[in-house]
């Protein structure tokens, strides 16, 4: 079966210049979304021309001129959304409501996966805190738009990219590993999924021509990787070879330490809460709504933690 075109849209970010290598590596004809609004941004040009010098076709199109995105859905099968939605870099979500209608317009795509690749929003829409919840709500409106308009999708849920949350050992900053003292949230013993960033790529691609993720969510839950916030810290002093000093923080100090932060560190705290406190990441089973990733492509050999951490500590 020939493989799907595909477009990546937010080609030149984090999780979606991955995409672009993952497609482009599985063999897909893969267009990138090429924004007159970048202008000189010559990092975002250089990836770009990079990108095409390994095979893609850099598209044209920009959120500001929809006739141009309606164009450039019209050439692919599957569109992958990875815009921005991480507040610590910037959030425009709901600009995905502009290429939900495109796609409605344009009538061929057979697959779409907007930016989610986080914790599943269906579980935790309804419950989040303020101020954080934006995430979760936003995504959930731009489900909705998918869903009314009857277009094929796939949500991926990646859990914890092991840059944001493996790398520095689950500390909210700075993003490299603490060197003597570790924050530990409660008793540290609830389990999160961390996922290295190459392998949501690879995830991700592998799913768009697949039958078995059609209007379902993928979980990125790698086995290996399910751990608890001192199963991380246990595996990275072993690395190390020394111990770090423990500072627990209990529920309610966590919580009170929001008061004094900006809206962003806020939105972090909340995020921190839902998976170190309550679990959100792991506490519930996938049922007939999802499927598991490594369960679908145990090819994949996905990278262990110990692994990940070995290559940050030289
Ligand atoms: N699970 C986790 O641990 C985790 C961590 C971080 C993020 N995430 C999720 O991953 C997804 C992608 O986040 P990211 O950090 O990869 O994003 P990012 O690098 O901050 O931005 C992705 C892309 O969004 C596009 N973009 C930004 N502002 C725009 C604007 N004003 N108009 C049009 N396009 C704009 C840009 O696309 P161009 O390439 O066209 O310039 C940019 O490269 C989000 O849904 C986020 O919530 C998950």
């Amino acid at each position: 079966m020939a493989k799907s075109k595909v477009l990546v849209v937010g080609g030149t970010g984090y999780i979606g210049r991955r995409i672009v290598k993952a497609s482009l590596e599985q063999g897909h004809p893969t267009y990138v979304l090429q924004r007159p609004e970048i202008g000189l941004d010559i990092e975002k040009v250089q990836m770009l021309l990079s990108f095409k010098k390994e095979g893609a076709h850099l598209v044209e199109g920009s959120f500001s001129d929809y006739k141009s995105l309606v164009d450039a859905v019209k050439r692919v099968d599957v569109v992958i959304c990875a815009m921005s939605g991480a507040h610590m870099r910037s959030h425009n979500i709901l600009f995905q409501l502009k290429l939900v209608e495109a796609i409605k317009e344009a009538g061929n795509v057979k697959r779409f996966l907007p930016s989610e690749f986080g914790m599943d929003v269906a579980r935790i829409a309804g419950h989040a805190m303020e101020p954080g919840r934006v995430t979760f709500d936003e995504k959930m409106t731009v489900r909705k738009a998918i869903e009314d308009a009857n277009i094929p999708f796939t949500y991926i849920s990646a859990n914890g990219f092991a840059g944001w949350f493996a790398c520095n050992l689950s500390q909210m900053a700075p993003l490299f590993p603490p060197k003597d003292k570790v924050r530990i949230y409660g008793d540290g013993n609830v389990k999160a999924v961390f996922v290295e960033e190459y392998d949501v790529a690879t995830y991700t691609i592998k799913t768009i021509d697949d039958p078995r993720t059609l209007n379902k969510t993928l979980y990125i839950r790698p086995p290996e990787n399910i751990l608890t916030q001192r199963q991380l810290v246990e595996k990275w002093e072993k690395l190390a070879g020394k111990e770090l000093e423990k500072i627990f923080i209990s529920e309610e100090d966590f919580l009170a330490s929001m008061k004094d932060l900006d809206f962003i560190m806020q939105v972090g705290v909340s995020h921190f809460y839902h998976i170190f406190y309550e679990g959100f990441m792991t506490n519930f089973e996938i049922g007939e709504e999802g499927e598991e990733a490594s369960d679908l492509y145990p090819e994949v050999k996905y990278t262990r933690m110990e692994e990940y951490m070995k290559n940050i500590s030289v």
